[in-house]
């Protein structure tokens, strides 16, 4: 019997991959730095039975219709707003994402996001190695406090639920807005629900860890930015195009909000001359929400499973496209 054909967007390391390598043929776009071409993409998916992709791949219904013998794309990340999920189901293809093993990773980067903003780390930091640090004083790069202060967290998942017990350890109040409601978080957390306006109107710390979707998109937006304190400090670990980054930028510089802390950019990468990474007070990160080396190989392991079970005829693991077991292509 022939193996299975599967192709991968990036160089991966061939440990992380080794499950695969022993069950299909594997074919690998040669550059971990640099994302795979369009053309490239199209022509592998046109043979592929299965493929490992990364956010920064566009799969959309053009490659889902060049597939015709494509039964699985495992996205390497929770989030898949970079793929097309109602034409993988018409077409029979399973998407499967990598939820739960990098909760506690992203929910770490998040917060240490929200303290290099309301600490100014990053300044200071800079600030030395500039030799800039000429003498000891009283306020010098002083920032917020972070303890006893209201988190508003937009989007309690399973990282924002993390998160939350991170802001639970810093004596923090803490409000969201979900969706549904979050039971667990308000139980074992003190989680209090709060409509959009009203965490905008009453939180210090404004977290933004909703999916990207048609009805997230520029939630939030100038009259978002103008509803929260002047002393808030916004930080987005989504996705970029949840904000309107041009009203996030007048409420910077205009003073509607004091800070932002931001892994995640409309745009990735970001230009280096972006207005925003002109301002003190923005933390710019380039999406490293779940960079740790533990968790992408984990995460990378997880796509390697999910795709060979699909290839057995198997349910996979962590299925995002639950409609396709009905649809599902013969293997
Ligand atoms: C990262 O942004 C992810 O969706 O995993
Ligand atoms: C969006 O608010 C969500 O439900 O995560």
């Amino acid at each position: 019997m022939t193996k299975p054909y599967v192709f991968i967007t990036r160089k991966l390391p061939d440990t992380a991959i080794a499950s695969l390598t022993k069950y299909a043929e594997v074919k690998m776009w040669p550059y971990e730095d640099v994302p795979v071409e369009r053309e490239f993409l199209l022509s592998e998916a046109k043979k592929a039975d299965a493929m490992i992709t990364m956010l920064s791949d566009r799969v959309d219904r053009e490659v889902m219709q060049a597939g015709t013998s494509l039964k699985v794309v495992a996205n390497l990340a929770v989030g898949f707003d970079n793929i097309d999920i109602a034409s993988a189901t018409e077409n029979g293809i399973a998407v499967c994402n990598t939820p739960d093993v990098l909760t506690d990773t992203t929910a770490d980067l998040t917060f240490a996001l929200l303290l290099a903003a309301a600490r100014r780390v990053v300044e200071a930091a800079e600030f030395v190695k500039a030799g800039e640090w000429k003498s000891w004083s009283p306020l010098l790069l002083a920032g917020t406090d972070v303890h006893h202060k209201t988190i508003g967290i937009v989007g309690m998942g399973k990282i924002g639920q993390a998160v939350a017990k991170r802001a639970a350890g810093f004596d923090m109040n803490i409000l969201y807005h979900n969706r549904s409601r979050n039971e667990q978080a308000e139980k074992e957390l003190g989680a209090i629900y709060c409509t959009f306006a009203e965490l905008l109107q009453k939180s210090d710390f404004v977290v933004c860890l909703t999916p990207l979707t048609s009805e997230t998109r520029h939630l939030f937006n100038r009259s978002a930015f103008q509803m929260m304190k002047q002393s808030a400090i916004f930080v987005n670990a989504a996705r970029g195009a949840v904000v309107d980054e041009e009203a996030l930028y007048e409420a910077l510089v205009n003073g509607d909000i004091a800070g932002a802390g931001l892994d995640v950019f409309t745009r990735e990468p970001i230009d280096a001359s972006h207005p925003l990474l002109k301002l003190k007070n923005v933390v710019a990160l380039p999406h490293i929400g779940s960079a740790s080396v533990e968790t992408r190989l984990k995460m990378m392991e997880l796509c390697c499973e999910n795709v060979i079970a699909v290839l057995n005829g198997d349910t996979p693991k962590t299925l995002v496209n639950k409609e396709w077991m009905l649809k599902k292509r013969n293997v």
